[in-house]
């Protein structure tokens, strides 16, 4: 299948998250975490990759390496620094963010709520109480007000199964760490109100986000502007090794399909995959003996994303655009081979005629990993931490060409 050719409405970008690349996000409940006694972040984001002040510059690049679309996302804390307070300095500068994509050809992908929320939502309980929902529908209803007749695309949440995920690849939970205990009593609530949205396994937790989605799907579809919304999440491509059909369907259903099935209704859905997990008959197993291994410790399996693309295709039986895909890694040449054989599932799929509408590589930039910190480099431009210099790296020119001649 040498030489395909991608629809020509194909979006082709990478993708960043305010908090991870904007910096001084000092109002988000991610900034308190960082800074807590006994924080389980290795650092804390501090500047970041400062893109609040150089995003002129990162689109401009992004632009030139060949794309045709740039993912984002919005910082509530930002926008809404008090419950209620609206910042119209920080909605004009995302206004600024996305009249700048125009000016050099990126369509603006929004992503609403990347992992982080204001402070003073978790003081209310966060993604546990009922009345975030309404939180966040005003807010997105606010966003779309001041910005919607610029976006090309948007995404209510990044990845609100996360936490499923972590349950089953982790030994440990999330509310069983003493981190936890103390993250309450910064926020001012008793360790089962902690409503954080990234490591909440609490079923009433999923069901106020699921209610938060539909709920920013219907505040962003009253306009301005006329554009597809979805949601995003981590798909890992689940494999049955011998004997473990069961067991491999059951860690789908736990991790995935309860989100999937919930979202029949929406324009698309984002699938972002990293790697694999094999399930064996008593639960998950390591990779083979010698893989190769990727920064975060996860098989360097490409492959995963066609797996992801078919399931998130078949379970929500909607358009499907990859909205984050990658590999941290300090190696730039097995991150080339990465996109190479990722990109050929892309086109497997689309060949099998399912209607994938375009490809976003996660990242943009080397920037802050969550509570890796900086070790871990997803980034197709390289970010030099003391002068915040922007240095693509030969992943940056090899995807921006394969963007522009819409051909692999
Ligand atoms: C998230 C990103 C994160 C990436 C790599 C996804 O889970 O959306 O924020 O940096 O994976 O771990």
């Amino acid at each position: 299948m040498a030489n395909f050719s991608f629809p020509e409405s194909f979006l082709w970008g990478a993708a960043t998250a305010a908090h991870q690349v904007e910096g001084n996000n000092i109002n988000s409940e991610s900034w308190v975490l960082e800074h807590l006694p006994g924080t389980f972040y290795a650092e804390p984001s501090g500047d970041a990759c400062d893109a609040y002040h150089r995003y002129a510059e990162d689109i401009a690049l992004l632009a030139s390496l060949g794309f045709n679309a740039y993912r984002f996302s919005v910082e509530w804390a930002r926008i809404e620094p008090e419950e209620g307070e609206f910042s119209f300095a920080a909605l004009e500068h995302y206004r600024r963010v996305l009249t700048t994509c125009h000016e050099h050809g990126l369509k603006p992908v929004v992503t609403y709520h990347h992992f982080t929320s204001p402070r003073w939502l978790m003081r209310c309980g966060g993604w546990v109480d009922a009345k975030t929902p309404d939180r966040f529908a005003r807010y997105c209803e606010r966003v779309t007000r001041h910005l919607g007749d610029l976006m090309s695309a948007a995404c209510t949440l990044n990845e609100p199964n996360l936490a499923l995920v972590l349950e089953k690849l982790l030994p440990f939970a999330f509310q069983e760490l003493p981190w936890w205990a103390t993250a309450a009593e910064a926020f001012g609530v008793t360790p089962d109100r902690l409503g954080l949205f990234q490591f909440n396994v609490n079923p009433q937790a999923h069901q106020v986000i699921q209610r938060a989605h539909r709920q920013a799907v219907e505040a962003i579809k009253s306009g301005p502007g006329d554009f597809p919304v979805g949601l995003t999440l981590a798909l890992v491509d689940v494999q049955a090794a011998a004997g473990g059909e069961i067991q491999a369907a059951e860690y789908r259903r736990a991790m995935h399909d309860g989100y999937l099935e919930q979202l029949r209704d929406d324009d698309f859905v984002g699938v972002q995959t990293y790697s694999r997990m094999l399930v064996g008959p008593e639960g998950r197993i390591a990779p083979p003996a010698g893989s190769e291994l990727n920064q975060m410790g996860d098989e360097y399996y490409p492959e995963a994303l066609g797996g992801t693309i078919r399931h998130a295709a078949r379970v929500a039986g909607i358009p499907v655009l990859v909205t984050e895909n990658g590999l941290a890694s300090t190696d730039d040449t097995r991150r080339v081979e990465y996109f190479r054989r990722a990109l050929r599932c892309v086109a497997d799929c689309l060949q099998e005629d399912i209607d994938v509408r375009g490809y976003f590589c996660w990242s943009a930039l080397d920037n802050f990993e969550w509570n890796s910190g900086y070790r871990p480099k997803f980034g197709i431009i390289a970010v030099d931490r003391e002068t915040q210099q922007r240095t693509p790296k030969p992943s940056a020119a090899w995807l921006g060409a394969v963007a522009r001649a819409n051909r692999l």
